[in-house]
């Protein structure tokens, strides 16, 4: 008797969105080029890019760096207002779906894109798959946090990074036959280049690495500016490279703030000669952003993905804001958040170039096999 064939979408929007479904397709080739020797469905899928992000450095250069396919269909959406791109999203994916008619939509991280496809979905009753579910920073002013939590409850399958992103769930009222600590795909993309990463790390010399993007660190002109003297201070200590969002250039413009920074030349990066400054580049590729924080002495930033990336290279992330989402960082991790008071920012990052760090184990399952865990469930779920 031959075997069932499932149909799932997988959608992506966003940088960090790349990051998460690379392992995820890599994982749905190797499970259906061994589908013979597998339990469950055998899954086709189409590959859905809503175009949230198009510059080659947000887009283009990760499909190259990670060896992701062409996506089958680009939504084409570009930048907007909230309500205006994720509109775009739920009115143009709606009809990807109608036309594709998929046993299931894959969605990753808490981005617009990934609200915009769960709730196109599930409003077609087309079964919606989450990875990174129940992430919670309890905080509504973070445009992801809505996001997190609108996607987790249009959701049917609830893959989850951790435990505590579990109970999250099982507080919000999702029955937890729905939830599955799997681990977490963007470790799986780390273990994947690791090694290419090391080998690529070749700045010279002590420096620090920062990144800053969300509208609560750089769209308010006070704030930004506390936070960048803060830096500039730490900056005297130790040098800082700022690998700096498309966004984050623009309100430094529009604030009038480049008298900050040292401007640098990404395409020079391999003779990077940081000053004791903030010294700024572009937005860099995985590879290139990933050699550079392997070979950092301390971290800096507002972003997610990066308390975790830090967490297993074992480097102190400061986190430039008054909470987070990922809390296992804190616990297991080499997370530390500061909020985005100057004081504390600067004595933080002082106390962390001084003190030894003392490097915890791995949180589970974050050992480069979530993907993997996650297809084979969904091959036998979706029988
Ligand atoms: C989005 C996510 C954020 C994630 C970040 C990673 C939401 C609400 N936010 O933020 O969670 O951490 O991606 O990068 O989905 N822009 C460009 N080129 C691009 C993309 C954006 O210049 O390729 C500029 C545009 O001015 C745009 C602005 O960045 O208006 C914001 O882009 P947007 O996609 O809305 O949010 P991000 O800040 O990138």
């Amino acid at each position: 008797m031959s075997r069932k064939t499932v149909k799932v979408i997988i959608a992506a929007g966003t940088r960090p969105n790349f990051i998460k479904v690379a392992p995820l397709i890599k994982a749905l080739d190797k499970h259906k080029e061994n589908a013979g020797n597998k339990k469950g469905v055998k899954i086709d899928y189409v590959f859905v890019h809503t175009g949230q992000h198009y510059d080659k450095e947000m887009s283009k250069s990760f499909f190259d760096d990670l060896s992701l396919p062409r996506p089958d269909i680009n939504l084409g959406v570009g930048s907007g207002s909230h309500a205006e791109q994720i509109g775009k999203i739920i009115s143009k994916f709606g009809k990807v779906c109608l036309k594709e008619k998929p046993n299931l939509v894959i969605v990753v991280g808490d981005v617009n894109s990934t609200v915009a496809c769960a709730l196109a979905a599930a409003k077609l009753s087309v079964p919606v798959a989450h990875v990174e579910a129940g992430l919670r920073s309890f905080d509504r002013t973070m445009p992801e946090e809505l996001n997190r939590v609108l996607t987790d409850q249009a959701s049917d399958y609830l893959f989850a990074t951790c435990e505590d992103a579990c109970a999250n769930l099982k507080r919000e009222g999702i029955p937890e036959e729905k939830i599955y600590f799997v681990g977490n795909v963007m470790i799986d993309t780390l273990f994947r280049f690791i090694s290419k990463i090391k080998a690529n790390s070749k700045i010279g010399g002590s420096y620090a690495l920062l990144t800053l993007h969300r509208p609560g660190s750089v769209d308010n002109r006070a704030v930004f500016k506390k936070m960048l003297e803060a830096l500039r201070r730490v900056s005297k200590k130790i040098p800082i490279i700022f690998s700096a969002h498309p966004r984050t250039q623009k309100q430094i413009k529009l604030f009038k703030y480049e008298k900050y920074f040292n401007f640098l030349n990404s395409s020079s990066m391999r003779s990077i000669n940081p000053k004791k400054a903030i010294n700024l580049l572009n937005a860099l590729p995985y590879p290139e952003f990933m050699a550079l924080l392997s070979g950092a002495r301390l971290v800096l930033t507002d972003s997610g993905g990066i308390q975790e990336e830090t967490t297993i290279l074992g480097i102190p992330c400061l986190t430039l804001r008054t909470n987070t989402e990922r809390p296992i960082t804190v616990k297991e991790g080499t997370n530390i958040i500061t909020g985005n008071n100057p004081d504390k920012i600067v004595k933080a990052a002082f106390a962390a170039l001084k003190n030894k760090l003392n490097h915890k184990k791995n949180p589970k399952y974050w050992d480069g096999k979530a993907s993997e865990r996650i297809v084979n469930i969904l091959a036998r779920e979706l029988r």
